[in-house]
């Protein structure tokens, strides 16, 4: 890499990156002084402060209450009506951005299709009757499985605008992964597309949903988007056409109003035990912290494209490329498939040609740049970019100077914006004419965030020390519960620290008062920035009838931040080889998806287990990332299970 030699001195540098005084002179927040102001007087008045930010909103009917806080369970807004699809499309109608581009599309075979604000209006509400005309009502749930195309933000909004609650599951979901969510929140109706293309195949999603949807018992009709045109199964009664329904309603259907506090999704993520959490955001808080956020992190204006990259089937982009971009009257720019179809340039020429000015990726995908090569992005003209943003997991200095450099030229801010499923929108992030930004670090918590890091009984650390990363204050779009599961909402988050929500990651804050996110310190795994539950994977391959017993834990990976290593017992009489480590990993994408498929298989005799039974998950981590097992092992059941595991290391 030519530059590499000019990065390094970078690096040798003080790495502190002012923004740049253009950027800074025309961004919504303009000063480190403004966000300091903002920061403390929402500090002060937190209900307050959020309130001003809620005036952005249209509502049918002002809230009477700010904040209602039982902890754990918080309720935003109490008494206010509002509806999400109403603020993210009929306000705008009334105003220049109604013939401006909400959506421009680009599938990954090449078309390019842009929908205005006034069209999107029409098609969801056309969709919105479908619904309806199928039964739908509000309260009801409606799953989604679907490319990365439009009509998914079509769906969405018409779920929010009758006030039906969504389930979008990730497209790269197997069938036993989508029976268990709709089951689990009960979905009357799954909408879905014949296919989508990824790296130059068909993904044959309605094969997937035939085979769950014999196991869903409640669901009633299937609707099935065409994309691909290829030929699939339909069920008479049970399938209908998308393009067919649309043309048999009315094309005007009126915004229900909704409390502030109606259920507007579910997203099942990954926690500590087998079963995926159904993460429940509502409406009011939900939108006002997605809006807020949107505007004062992008920097949104009129004129920007804006691409977020993630896949609208995780959180990212429900708060980052549909709502909050959206109420903000914003164009959003989609693209369906992969970064390096049909060549490694894809994004970068994407970039040239939409003109796009503000780009939000993984450092994952940061990482497969860099592997990919340099002489990619510097092929094409990027600047029209003004900013430059991450999420998902921590991002590398070196990757961070790569974009900075390489993509960003020197001249577009980085925002490193940490937070979750269950935050619903960010938290701690630069704000991009305000923060002077360091490789590597979220920096500070956003104005009305009252973040932490404590040790496990509550105190916090001093500067530079490790410990857990809390959230001390309720916040507009945090989880209200998991779904059905109040208790477990309880265990899950409010349990472990008293009084506080514990996030599940371990942090630092340096003496600067910017925050160092240091990835989980739970049984969960990131890898490429998606999270996965070892104790899913593992329930998955001891469904396998050759496996007795399995552990599975992360180890570092350049690429994908963590990789998957799963360490597995045999039924007694089998012997593990590679035919049975390529079953064992086919089976666990049958049963998850191929994104759960492990790196590493290992075969033991044992697990090392404390002498309570638990797995010693430390021992098994440390194993995997090729280092030595220190530390303490007086607890270990039996030490000659980890000889024999190091034995088979060596
Ligand atoms: C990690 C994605 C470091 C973290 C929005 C968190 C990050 C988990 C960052 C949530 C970041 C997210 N720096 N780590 N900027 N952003 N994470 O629910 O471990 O898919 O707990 O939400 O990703 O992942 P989730």
């Amino acid at each position: 890499m030519s530059d590499q030699t000019a990065i390094e001195s970078v690096l040798t540098e003080e790495r502190v990156f002012p923004p740049p005084p253009e950027f800074a002179a025309n961004a919504h927040i303009k000063s480190f002084e403004e966000y300091e102001k903002l920061y403390a007087e929402a500090a002060d008045d937190p209900a307050g402060f959020w309130a001003k930010q809620a005036e952005a909103l249209h509502w049918f009917k002002k809230w009477d209450t700010v904040l209602k806080w039982k902890e754990p369970f918080a309720e935003w807004f109490v008494g206010g009506k509002l509806n999400i699809s109403y603020n993210c499309l009929d306000r705008h109608l009334t105003t220049s951005r109604k013939n401006k581009a909400a959506i421009i599309w680009e599938g990954e075979t090449g078309e390019i299709k842009t929908i205005t604000y006034l069209q999107l209006h029409q098609e969801v509400s056309r969709f919105a009757n479908v619904l309806k005309s199928l039964g739908v009502k509000t309260g009801d749930r409606v799953a989604l499985y679907m490319p990365l195309v439009p009509a998914l933000a079509v769906a969405m909004l018409a779920c929010a605008r009758i006030g039906a609650t969504h389930t979008v599951i990730f497209g790269g979901f197997s069938a036993d992964a989508i029976r268990d969510r709709v089951n689990d929140c009960q979905c009357k109706v799954i909408v879905t597309a014949d296919g989508g293309y990824r790296r130059g195949s068909e993904i044959r999603l309605k094969d997937v949903v035939d085979e769950a949807v014999e196991h869903c018992p409640d669901v009633t009709d299937v609707v099935v988007y065409q994309r691909t045109g290829s030929q699939i199964k339909m069920r008479p009664g049970r399938d209908h056409w998308w393009h067919e329904l649309t043309k048999t309603v009315d094309a005007d259907c009126p915004a229900e109003e909704l409390d502030s506090e109606h259920p507007l999704y579910i997203l099942y993520t990954s926690g500590t035990t087998g079963k995926p959490k159904g993460i429940l955001h509502t409406t009011g808080g939900y939108l006002t912290q997605t809006v807020y956020t949107s505007k004062v992190i992008f920097d949104l204006k009129d004129e920007d494209i804006y691409w977020c990259t993630a896949d609208i089937g995780w959180v990212t982009g429900h708060s980052y490329v549909v709502y909050g971009p959206l109420a903000n009257g914003a164009t959003v720019f989609m693209y369906e498939g992969a970064p390096n179809h049909p060549a490694p340039d894809r994004f970068w020429d994407i970039i040239e040609r939409h003109k796009i000015t503000i780009f939000y990726t993984a450092p994952t995908a940061i990482r497969a740049f860099i592997k990919w090569g340099e002489q990619h992005p510097l092929k094409h003209d990027l600047t029209s970019l003004r900013l430059l943003g991450t999420v998902g997991e921590p991002i590398n200095p070196e990757a961070w100077m790569w974009y900075h450099q390489i993509i960003g030229k020197g001249n577009c801010p980085i925002v490193d914006t940490w937070w979750q499923t269950e935050t619903g929108s960010a938290m701690i992030s630069p704000l991009p004419g305000a923060t002077p930004t360091v490789p590597g670090t979220a920096t500070r918590p956003l104005p009305g965030i009252v973040v932490d890091v404590v040790t496990k009984s509550g105190k916090p650390v001093g500067p530079g020390e490790g410990g857990y990363l809390v959230i001390k204050h309720p916040w507009p779009s945090m989880l209200r519960t998991l779904w059905g599961d109040d208790e477990r909402y309880k265990q899950a988050y409010w349990s472990e620290i008293p009084g506080m929500y514990f996030a599940g990651d371990g942090a630092r804050r340096d003496k600067h008062g910017y925050f160092w996110i240091m990835g989980r310190v739970d049984d969960v795994i990131n890898v490429s920035g998606h999270r996965l539950g070892t104790a899913e994977i593992e329930s998955a391959l001891v469904s396998h009838e050759a496996v007795a017993e399995a552990a599975v834990v992360g180890r570092p990976d350049e690429l994908k931040g963590q990789a998957i290593a799963a360490f597995v017992t045999l039924e007694g009489g089998r012997t593990g080889n590679d035919e049975l480590k390529d079953a064992l990993r086919t089976h666990v994408a049958h049963e998850i998806g191929a994104l759960a498929k492990p790196d590493d298989i290992r075969f033991t005799d044992a697990l090392p287990k404390t002498r309570s039974g638990k797995i010693m998950r430390r021992l098994l981590r440390e194993l995997a990332s090729g280092g030595h097992v220190a530390g303490d092992v007086t607890t270990l059941e039996d030490l000659s299970v980890l000889e024999k595991l190091r034995e088979d290391e060596e």
